[in-house]
């Protein structure tokens, strides 16, 4: 099946594959979304075996996007973070599409796509100039999008603040492992935003992840100058974000 103005987005995390087809129209899923387990290990040929099931579970038969935890540039995984190894230097882009039939493919970072839907769909989408999404996950994700064009693969998760890497002071997991209170881990994430809107200025930065269920608890706690504002699509993002790429042609 494959509808006008409908695309599937494939989400690939640690824990799961997620994927669905979306209404381009509204940002929606047209269904629940379908979900496998990630393979352990999560080698490139068992995760292409994933998508390749979950997408015939859905009968979709045409083009996918889809993102990994991954820096991907001409389709080809840079980096790999909590996924097997193996993928780095692995052209995501050739073997999905291989594992796929041979049709179209996109494959982009994860917190790029979440970023693309929360600017087309959330509470930002009519922000003309710079907006910065973050995840807060096991790690920090983030995406630039100037004027709704995105800047793919910024990883500033990974830049560095007071010597540490951004995401080992401010992750959602480094709240639960250090066992912080939001007062405690809003100090840390004003710190890191801090940093950040001193280099890049952004007007509006999105906080996106798990933990912005929680918003209520933390974001009034933050002292960085930029307004904070939620996510608004919460899971869905990813796949949403991964469905906008392949019809848009977004192949970082
Ligand atoms: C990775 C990013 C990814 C983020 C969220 C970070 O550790 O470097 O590429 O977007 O985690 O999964």
């Amino acid at each position: 099946m494959s509808a006008r103005g409908h695309a599937f987005g494939i989400d690939i995390g640690g824990s799961g594959v997620k994927g669905a087809e979306v209404d381009l129209t509204t940002g929606l899923l047209t269904h629940d979304r379908l979900k496998i387990a990630t393979p352990q290990p999560s080698t490139p040929a068992a995760v292409a075996a994933a998508v390749a099931e979950l997408v015939a579970q859905a009968g979709w038969t045409g083009p996918v996007g889809i993102t990994m935890p991954c820096v991907v540039l001409d389709g080809i995984a840079r980096t790999a973070a909590n996924i097997d190894q193996d993928w780095i230097g692995t052209d995501a882009r050739a073997l999905f599409s291989a594992a796929l039939g041979g049709r179209e493919v996109t494959v982009l970072n994860d917190a790029d796509a979440a970023g693309l839907a929360e600017d087309r769909y959330g509470n930002a989408r009519d922000l003309v100039g710079l907006t910065l999404l973050l995840t807060f996950g096991t790690g920090i994700g983030s995406a630039l999008l100037y004027s709704g064009v995105l800047v793919p693969n910024s990883e500033l998760g990974h830049l560095e603040i007071d010597g540490a890497d951004a995401e080992d002071l401010a992750a959602a997991s480094v709240k639960d492992n250090e066992g912080l209170d939001y007062a405690q881990w809003a100090q840390r994430v004003s710190r890191v935003l801090s940093r950040i809107e001193d280099l890049f200025w952004p007007k509006v930065i999105i906080a996106g992840g798990g933990i912005s269920r929680d918003h209520a608890q933390w974001i009034p706690l933050l002292t960085n100058r930029t307004p904070v504002i939620p996510a608004v699509l919460k899971n869905t993002a990813g796949i949403v974000g991964a469905a906008m790429a392949i019809e848009a042609g977004i192949a970082p």
